[in-house]
């Protein structure tokens, strides 16, 4: 076949096939792109909350997403008497429910104490919660002891006191580590890491990522070769890290791609939290079509229902390496007073 094109394009000028070569991959790009999105559009169809509202984790997520408002709305300078109505009347709706199918959890807990201090805030100020008074008795047994959820006093001083760190050595000496030691990664570290990774800001607090410790050298081999930057370095890795974005935590169409937002955030966090514990790590895109994200999908414990942001290879650093430079914009391509 490809003989008689090549006998057929030698009676054109040479711009002619150029010109054909160049429509040829349009056309396979636009239908590689559209299949791209179809199945995009289908992962967050099937796993979102969209149109799975009984799923534990959309219902897990619209409560924090309406305990969260009324949160927000007590760490307000003012807040208005009797706010956000709707939204306790979501989180008492959404807890009823939850606890009746799963039992009380730590969601639960924060969103009954978030609606205890709402009662407090209105009660003081005169406005009438009754209503919500009379179903927090009613769930009183699932408040649980823990005391979290609501808001916290903090002072400026504090704030600053803790911040004062020198963060421009910390950001200039973290590369992408592409040399690893022998040496193995410790359970805890990564432990110590992804705690503080826990604290990256995200979309009503709904903490959508996760990541996947990957130690087993079959499965490791298998997840680096699905991926197409890691040649040279992976297998030194002593670990591969997966990391990933639950699309249970999101529940409108205006949604659909905080997935790769938070999930990146999260990623980042880790990087640098990482970067603090002496680790190395090198980022490895997951720019990948629908047939790989398959079989990634395919490895035991890599969830069907998240998205895949990124992999992570972490190792120890050698005492000496080289690193790519990898140097950056200058600032004002970058930063724009406009
Ligand atoms: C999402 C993402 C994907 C990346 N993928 C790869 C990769 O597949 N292979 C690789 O060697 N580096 C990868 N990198 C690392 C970049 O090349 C690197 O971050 C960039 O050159 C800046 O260098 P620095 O991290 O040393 O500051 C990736 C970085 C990001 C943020």
């Amino acid at each position: 076949m490809k003989k008689i094109a090549r006998y057929v394009l030698s009676f054109f000028p040479k711009s002619f096939e150029e010109s054909l070569r160049f429509l040829v991959h349009r056309v396979r790009d636009s239908f590689g792109l559209a299949r791209a999105y179809r199945y995009d559009f289908d992962l967050y169809r099937r796993y979102s909350g969209i149109f799975r509202p009984s799923m534990q984790g959309v219902i897990e997520a619209k409560i924090i997403k309406a305990y969260h408002r009324v949160e927000k709305g007590l760490s307000l300078a003012d807040p208005r008497p009797g706010f956000g109505k709707d939204a306790v009347q979501t989180v008492l709706d959404g807890v009823e429910q939850y606890v009746q199918r799963f039992g009380q959890n730590h969601t639960t807990h924060r969103a009954l104490n978030t609606l205890k201090e709402y009662v407090r805030f209105n009660s003081a100020n005169n406005a009438d919660v009754a209503w919500v008074e009379a179903r927090l008795q009613r769930l009183g047994n699932s408040i649980g002891s823990e005391n979290a959820g609501g808001t916290r006093r903090v002072t400026r001083d504090e704030i600053a006191a803790a911040a004062n760190i020198d963060l421009k050595d910390f950001f200039n000496s973290r590369y992408s580590i592409r040399q690893f030691t022998s040496q193995a990664v410790d359970d805890d570290l990564l432990t110590q890491a992804v705690q503080m990774a826990k604290k990256t800001p995200s979309v009503c607090n709904r903490e959508s990522g996760c990541v996947f410790v990957v130690s087993d050298q079959e499965q490791k081999a298998r997840l680096l070769s699905l991926q197409n930057g890691n040649r040279g370095f992976g297998d030194q890795a002593d670990r591969v890290l997966v990391i990933t974005s639950r699309l249970d935590a999101f529940l409108t169409v205006g949604e659909r791609y905080q997935c790769w937002i938070d999930g990146g955030l999260f990623a980042m966090s880790l990087i640098y939290a990482l970067h603090s514990l002496g680790l190395g790590s090198c980022c490895l895109n997951w720019s990948v079509e629908p047939e790989a994200d398959q079989a990634m999908k395919q490895l035991p414990g890599i969830p069907k229902g998240h998205a895949i942001i990124m992999l992570l290879a972490v190792g120890h650093i050698p005492a000496e390496l080289l690193v790519a430079q990898s140097p950056r914009r200058p600032l004002n391509e970058v930063l724009n007073f406009i």
